[in-house]
């Protein structure tokens, strides 16, 4: 198991003005495995993530990473956010080359992954272009190579692609798929678009408002490589009503459901 988290809690604050973001969170992922996290706003997605990359502590509970526990940020895990947050004073290369400098990395070798990254997104030709002149989807495939160049074990995103339009999603989430089985990364992926977590994951896990709790997983024994055709698959479809039934069971606070 690669990420482990055992009965992690999550609360800010304290007494009175406490909010409990994640409850008693117990997930086991394996090492190459691609796991999408779905649930409605404020159930604590994007804290869980946090955790797993150290820059929040778990209340209770502990997180390994390969065994060890995460006390701290780790420079093993590459992140992509929902803003591709670019230097825009920096080139393209420049912005993905920027944590291997940060960390004093031989650059020759990172330059050489560097442009094989560029490759694999369609973005040779704008290497030396500045953010500014990109579209909204190159830039987020900006943020991927540069959240790759390191050579990450983890990859964690936080709706990556919320920000684009339908087709460019469509097609950055075929891209995703084929950089990830081409480079084998374990990747925790949070989104509130139950068909891209279908389309991309072995594994969907739905958080609810009970709060901050993991209430379902589900696995996606569909083959791969998939393409988006994948989507008039029978399959796929009765997929994505079942966790779209369990997301919105689990929007129901506990208290209320138990009160009918
Ligand atoms: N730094 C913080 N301080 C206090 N409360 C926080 C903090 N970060 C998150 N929370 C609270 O924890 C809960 C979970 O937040 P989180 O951002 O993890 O949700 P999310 O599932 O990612 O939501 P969204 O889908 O809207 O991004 C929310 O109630 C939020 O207000
Ligand atoms: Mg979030």
């Amino acid at each position: 198991m690669q990420i482990e988290l055992r009965d992690v809690d999550k609360q800010f604050g304290s007494d009175g003005r406490a909010t409990v973001a994640v409850s008693r969170a117990n997930l086991s992922i394996e090492r190459g495995s691609f796991v999408s996290l779905c649930g409605p706003s404020g159930c604590g997605k994007s804290t869980l993530l946090s955790m797993v990359l150290g820059i929040q502590l778990p209340t209770r509970g502990e997180i390994r990473i390969e065994g060890n526990r995460v006390v701290g940020p780790s420079q093993k895990i590459g992140t992509v956010f929902q803003d591709a947050s670019l230097m825009p004073w920096r080139t393209v290369i420049a912005n993905i080359l920027y944590p291997i400098e940060l960390r004093g990395l031989p650059k020759k070798k990172s330059r050489e992954r560097a442009f094989e990254l560029l490759a694999l997104t369609g973005l040779t030709k704008f290497a030396d272009h500045y953010p500014s002149e990109l579209s909204g989807g190159m830039r987020q495939r900006v943020a991927i190579c540069r959240a790759l160049v390191g050579d990450p074990d983890i990859l964690l995103m936080d709706e990556p692609f919320s920000a684009l339009d339908a087709l460019t999603r469509d097609e950055i989430s075929v891209e995703l798929q084929n950089i990830w089985s081409k480079h084998n990364k374990t990747v925790l992926f949070v989104t509130h678009s139950i068909r891209e977590a279908v389309f991309l994951s072995d594994r969907v896990v739905v958080m609810g408002l009970s709060p901050g709790r993991i209430v379902e997983e589900f696995a996606i024994d569909l083959d791969r490589p998939r393409s988006l055709d994948i989507e008039t698959h029978p399959k796929f479809s009765a997929l994505i009503h079942e966790i779209r039934e369990s997301i919105s069971r689990g929007r129901t606070p506990a208290n209320l459901a138990a009160a009918g």
